[in-house]
This record gives structure tokens, sequence and C-alpha cells, in this order.
């Protein structure tokens, strides 16, 4: 039996209702002149990034990092691997990481003690998506989107080996009876 997308978790819709929502609050904190800096988390968050940065009204200037973290498909072993780093300078910047899912939060954590070794001005972070029941270690998320049940979801960037990141809806994965 072979996993494949079951039934739609949050479509469109609610997505963008949400991303939205997302973006008032962020621009709700910015009151600082100098650009946001917002650094999206390749390649999971690249489609909510893409939107979320389409609805700020504030100017931004946009950073990729790239993560590799190790494990099966659908569990994360914890063990965070950088492969691609930002490339500019974030001292002194205020910056937003943006995620697409929170699950143990070692990933997140990896990243936000990355970042902050870097001196920016403040690190906020962005996720679309938050298992709480599943999280291992504490982390700060300062805007989430969805608190979702410990399912394994693809769909809006999401992948399952690499696999559905381009569904538009955000589905449950989940054995194909048929
Ligand atoms: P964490 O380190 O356990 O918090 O895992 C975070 C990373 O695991 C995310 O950036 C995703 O790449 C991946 N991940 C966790 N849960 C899911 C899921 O339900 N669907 C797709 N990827 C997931």
């Amino acid at each position: 039996m072979s996993l494949t997308p079951q039934s739609v978790l949050l479509d469109r819709e609610e997505i963008r209702g949400k991303v939205a929502e997302m973006a008032r609050s962020i621009e709700g904190r910015h009151h600082h002149p100098d650009p946001l800096l917002v650094v999206t988390v390749l390649r999971g968050a690249v489609i909510f990034a893409s939107d979320l940065m389409r609805e700020l009204r504030l100017p931004l200037s946009v950073e990729f990092v790239a993560v590799e973290s190790y494990g099966t498909s659908t569990r994360s072993s914890g063990i965070v691997n950088i492969t691609r780093d930002v490339t500019e300078d974030l001292d002194g910047r205020h910056v937003l990481l943006v995620e697409d899912i929170v699950d143990t939060g070692l990933t997140l954590r990896y990243l936000q003690s990355h970042l902050l070794g870097k001196k920016p001005a403040s690190l906020e972070v962005a996720v679309l998506l938050d298992k709480i029941s599943h999280r291992q270690v504490d982390v700060t998320v300062d805007y989430t989107g969805f608190v979702i049940p410990d399912v394994f979801v693809v769909g809006y960037g999401l992948d399952y080996s690499g696999l559905y990141r381009n569904l538009p809806d955000l589905m449950i994965l989940g054995e194909d009876v048929s």
C-alpha cells in the first residue's frame, strides 16, 4: 500500500484568509524604518512565504536558508544540517524567519540559534502550521497560522518524498486503499 493525499485539512481559501491575518499582525508590530529581512526556509516554506510577502505592506528584502533534516520520510531525526546559509549580513537587521511547520521543534530551534549567532537587531518567527502535541523542545513562535493534529500533511509547499508541494490545498497523507 502506498501513501497518498487522502483528504483536505485546510483548503486554499482558509489558508489565504489566515495568511492575510498573519500579515496584518506582522505589520502591526513593525514600525521601524528599516526594511524587514524575510528569511524563508527552503524548500517547504516557499509557497507560504511568497503568499505572505505579497500580503505584507511594508518594505522588505528576501533571503533563503536551506536545511536538511535526517530521518524517515514522515519523521525527522532532529539532526539538522544547513545546506545553504544566508548570504546577506544579518548584523543589526530585523529578521523574520518563515517556516512551513513546527513538529518536534528541533529544526526551528537549530535555525533560531544559528541566525541569532549572526547578531540581528530582532528575530521573529512565522510558521503556517504547528503540530504542538508533538513538540520535543521549546521554541518561540511569534506568528502561528494553524495548530493542527499530529497527522502528516502535504500540499501548499509541504512534501512527502519530494512530491505534492504543488497541491493548492493542505491535505492529509494516508494509505491508498484502492
Ligand atoms: P521538526 O524539526 O520536527 O519540527 O520538523 C520540522 C520539519 O519537518 C519541517 O520543516 C518539515 O520539513 C518536516 N515536517 C514535519 N511534519 C511534516 C508534515 O506533516 N508534512 C511535511 N513535512 C513535515
